[in-house]
């Protein structure tokens, strides 16, 4: 029987959002205290300090993340930055190995692992992203690319508290598809078996997000799945009343 966690609904603003958002951002710290979930905002770097600081401020319990980071701490690596510089910023929690940067900046499962290793020296929580490609799923792959990717890019050290894996299939990620609800099931129940079988007790406790096309419409439906305990959500965390909408629907 899968145990009730404490539901995470994260956004991923990716490379969106100028000063202006952040006046949704405040929309969204104003609607949170009606949540019955952990709500987190992952705004683009330039952002963070100042969503942060509007955070605290209200004293809320919307959370800031960072969507990335370099593996080591500091040093000469133009253009990048360190969980220690996110930490700083404000953030506390990392998305590492989402399939943008798995994609676009060629990231391995060894770069991924040593990023959530970075984000736990730096005191924050690993948002460990794993989903695989429409071609992985037509050929009936999905378990073992997902099981691969487990194995390859979660330290050792992993615990309930420092970190959460996104289940995020590559091909419903901006598309408005997404997998049916056995199917979601399926790779939610493999991840957790996955987890409890390296981490033991630990692994009953982390929570695993689904990420892919949710919206208000589905994100209910989506969110009662056993094994689902929250939602990484892109293109409807942009919009405050979307986002809490999605927020609002679990239960
Ligand atoms: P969408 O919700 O826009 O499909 O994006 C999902 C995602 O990639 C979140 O990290």
């Amino acid at each position: 029987m899968a145990e009730k966690l404490r539901p995470l609904i994260a956004g991923n603003w990716k490379m969106n959002g100028l000063t202006p958002s952040l006046m949704e951002l405040g929309v969204m710290i104003a609607g949170a205290g009606i949540a019955s979930a952990d709500l987190l905002v992952c705004p683009p770097a330039t952002l963070i300090a100042a969503a942060s600081a509007a955070a605290r401020a209200s004293g809320t319990r919307v959370a800031i993340g960072g969507q990335d980071c370099h593996a080591s701490p500091s040093g000469a690596h133009t253009g990048d930055v360190s969980a220690e510089m996110l930490k700083d910023a404000g953030a506390s929690a990392v998305i590492v190995g989402h399939s943008e940067r798995r994609a676009d900046h060629g990231e391995t499962d060894a770069v991924v692992q040593a990023k959530a290793q970075a984000v736990w020296r730096a005191g924050l929580i690993a948002i460990v992203c794993v989903g695989e490609t429409q071609a992985e799923r037509d050929g009936g792959k999905a378990r073992d690319v997902v099981g691969r990717q487990l194995a390859g890019s979660l330290p050792s050290g992993a615990s309930a508290a420092n970190l959460v894996v996104a289940y995020e299939p590559v091909w419903a990620i901006g598309t408005g598809r997404t997998p049916t609800n056995p199917e979601i099931e399926e790779i939610h129940g493999f991840i957790r078996a996955q987890l409890v079988k390296t981490l033991k007790d630990q692994g009953a406790r982390v929570r695993i997000l689904y990420g892919g096309s949710v919206k208000p419409s589905n994100a209910a439906e989506i969110l009662k799945l056993p094994d689902v305990n929250g939602a990484l959500v892109g293109g409807a965390s942009l919009k405050a009343s979307d986002f809490l909408a999605i927020a609002a629907a679990c239960s």
